[in-house]
Parts: C-alpha cells; structure tokens; sequence
C-alpha cells in the first residue's frame, strides 16, 4: 500500500478501528474476538485489493445468488465454503495431528442420516451400478489395541458420478453402517468409486468456469467412524492414480488416505465366497482413531 498517500491511510485505518470500537461492549468474549477478526481481514481485504465499488456490488449479487438457490436440498454456502478451502482448513484446524490417528477431510452434503445396517461383509452398494468392490481394514486406536464395535458408516457416489439422494426416486443405494468385530476388523462390499463433479449448476459452478477450475471431486469412498472415548473420523478413502487427485475441487485429498485398488479378475475367489459376474477389485484400509481428548 506503500502508493497510497499517507492522510488517505490514516482515514482507512481509522475506519476499521471506529469498526472494531463498535464491538467491544460484545458480553460473549469469543464473539467478540470473532467479529473483530472478521472486521480487521475484512477490512484488510477491500484495502488490500482496492475493492472497486462495482466489484463490491458484484460479490453482493454473487452472495445474493448463493442465498437464492438455497434451500433444505441445496446448500451452496457450504459448497462455496468448500471450493474456497474454507471447509477443509477448518477440518484441519479442528482435527489436530495426533499420533498415528488417521487423517480427517470434508464431510461434504451427501451424507444422510439413517442408512440401512449391513453385517460384516454386507454389502452397502444395494444394487448401485458400479464395479463390485471388497473393503477391508481395522480398527485400532492410536496405542495398538484394536476398537471393537466401532459404527463404521460408509456413503459413495455410484459408477454414473451420482449419490442416491440425487435421483428423483427414493431410492437408497450407496450407503450403510456396519460395526468392527470384537479384534476391531471390519469389511463390506461397496462399489469401486469413481471421480464426479460436484454441482456446479449454481452461482459457486459459476466461479469455478470463470477461474478456469474442474468441478471434479477425486474419486472416493465416504467414511464416518464412531467409538466411545474416541474422536469421530470423517474421512475419505482415494483411489491411488485417480485423475483428480491434485485438482481435487475441495481440497479433500490427503496423501495418507490414497489407497492402492487391486484389480481382480472376474475368475478370482471373493473373500467371502460371494458370486460376482466381471472383474471386481479390492481396498484394504486400516483406520486408526485419536482419542476424545487428543486436541
Ligand atoms: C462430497 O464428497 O460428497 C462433496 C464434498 C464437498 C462438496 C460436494 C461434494
Ligand atoms: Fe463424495
């Protein structure tokens, strides 16, 4: 800002000062603190960028938009929050590394309350099209000792790019929980997962064509697991080689949670003996939990 004349900086700065002035009878000490952060990088970003006032009446329509296409299916503030990094930095900041506990990413809008239960080896795909595919780990925390009847919650788009929720019908395919048994081992067929954008019909679609950004998200397999004395995982299983791996729309992609797909031909025994016409693959993913208290 070193152009601008020193009179007009101090006008600037007095603003935001006269700003943040206006907060401090806030009771809530951590609102406070919020709202005046917010003002001080608010402020900092229209003097920063010398925000025309036709760009700022631009970021109002933009805003005005997110809100309009809004509504109980549709939340594009998250999905804006999403391809801005917001989401996923604030994942980061809240699920601190902590030992060897595996790494968390971003919930995202396709998780929905109250999937069916499948036993150990059941098969959570229910029929969605897509390769079958065997995913088998366990569950252990971050000393060793497996984690017994942790709920393993499992959601993916099928092999068309698309979650069940977003077809008209009611269909539930996709999607399921099952529990690791009593040495913390847990297993299910899913359906090989497959890249798909996420929707870009509204106005955060828009900013993604007008700075030249893909929509894709990497191709990955949806998992929440829960144990008592334990820190809820959400996480994400990658496909090792997938396309979109470092375009990933929202940031999602950790390098520890790329996992090798392994092939199989269609005459290869299954695990468990099940039946499958064609080739199927398999995914072995160990998942290591962090305690309640580990930050
Ligand atoms: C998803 O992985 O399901 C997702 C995450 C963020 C935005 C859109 C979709
Ligand atoms: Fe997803």
């Amino acid at each position: 800002m070193s152009e601008i004349p020193a009179e007009q900086q101090e006008r600037e700065s007095a603003l935001v000062e006269r700003v943040v002035a206006s907060f401090a009878g806030t009771p809530d000490p951590r609102t406070r603190e919020l709202v005046e952060a917010l003002t001080r990088h608010l402020h900092g970003f229209l003097r920063e960028t010398r925000l025309t006032e036709q760009e700022w009446k631009q970021a109002v329509d933009f805003l005005t938009a997110v809100g309009h296409i809004t509504d109980d299916r549709r939340q594009e503030f998250i999905l804006l929050s999403d391809v801005l990094g917001a989401s996923m930095q604030t994942i980061t900041v809240n699920n601190q590394a902590y030992a060897d506990a595996t790494e968390a990413t971003v919930f995202g809008p396709f998780f929905v309350e109250g999937s069916p239960e499948v036993g150990l080896g059941g098969d959570v795909a229910h029929g969605a099209p897509g390769e079958p595919c065997w995913v088998e780990g366990t569950v252990r925390d971050t000393g060793g000792s497996p984690v017994g009847g942790a709920r393993v919650e499992v959601w993916e788009a099928d092999a068309d790019g698309r979650y069940d929720v977003q077809y008209a019908d009611d269909r539930v395919t996709g999607r399921g929980h099952l529990h690791s048994d009593g040495r913390g081992r847990y297993r299910f067929w899913a359906v090989t997962p497959t890249p798909y954008p996420i929707p870009d019909d509204g106005p955060v679609g828009e900013l993604l064509r007008l700075t030249g950004r893909s929509p894709m998200r990497a191709s990955h397999l949806h998992l929440m697991v829960e144990a008592p004395g334990h820190r809820t995982l959400v996480t994400h299983v990658f496909p090792r080689g997938d396309a979109y791996l470092d375009s990933d729309s929202v940031f999602g992609v950790r390098d520890s949670l790329v996992v090798d797909v392994h092939q199989q031909l269609p005459t290869t025994p299954t695990p468990d003996g099940r039946a499958v016409v064609g080739p199927w693959a398999r995914i072995d993913f160990d998942i290591v939990l962090a305690p309640s208290s580990g930050g």
